[in-house]
């Protein structure tokens, strides 16, 4: 199975929303409510991403994964929101990075950030910080492998359940 990683273009927008809810679904079960996961809507991701398309930002860099057709993951990653530039301790941040469980563990995880990376580098950003899960130990790996250090933590009101994130920094000129 051939993977390609590219830029998404806003026909992307209704495998991205798919991607986002399916993959919450398949990987955050062990942290989120069935109700939780249950009320996720592609309708309402798909709002989001038309919103994130019909106001493009230079800066900003989303990278889709797809096979045989079908969009499998994605990431984007830009300038760091108000709100994260203090905690995170970086000027860009990881938005989000969702792969499929039938795609995971492939190399398909580090092509992405990878990709998202560069980008943010050619726009002279030096650091990338990131909030995950405290309790989602496969992405943490993940991100270690990457290279990123861990930092503080915040509890975060997620869909309505108290979650505890950590933040990871990535820098760019290491
Ligand atoms: C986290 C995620 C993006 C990783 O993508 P991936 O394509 O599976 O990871 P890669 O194959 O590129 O892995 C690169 C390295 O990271 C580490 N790693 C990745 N997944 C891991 C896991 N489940 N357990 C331990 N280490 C892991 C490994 O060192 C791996 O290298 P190796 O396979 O040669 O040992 C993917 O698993 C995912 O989408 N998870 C669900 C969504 C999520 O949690 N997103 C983060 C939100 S903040």
């Amino acid at each position: 199975m051939t993977i390609l990683v590219r830029e998404a273009v806003e026909a992307d927008v209704e495998g991205i929303a798919r991607v986002h809810v399916q993959g919450w679904r398949e990987s955050y079960k062990d942290f989120l409510s069935p109700e939780a996961l249950a009320g996720l809507s592609v309708e309402e991701r798909r709002r989001m991403w038309q919103g994130i398309f019909a106001r493009p930002d230079p800066q900003a860099k989303t990278l889709v994964a797809e096979t045989g057709g079908e969009i499998v993951g994605f990431a984007r990653g830009g300038p760091i929101r108000g709100e994260n530039a203090d905690h995170l301790g970086a000027e860009a941040e990881i938005f989000a990075i969702y792969l499929l469980d039938k795609v995971k563990r492939q190399g398909v995880g580090r092509r992405l950030m990878q990709g998202v990376f560069d980008h943010l580098d050619q726009q002279g950003f030096r650091a990338v910080g990131l909030w995950v899960l405290k309790d989602n130990d496969s992405a943490r790996r993940f991100y270690e492998r990457l290279g990123g250090t861990p930092g503080p933590e915040q509890t975060f009101d997620l869909r309505g359940q108290s979650v505890v994130e950590i933040a990871y920094r990535f820098d760019l000129t290491a």
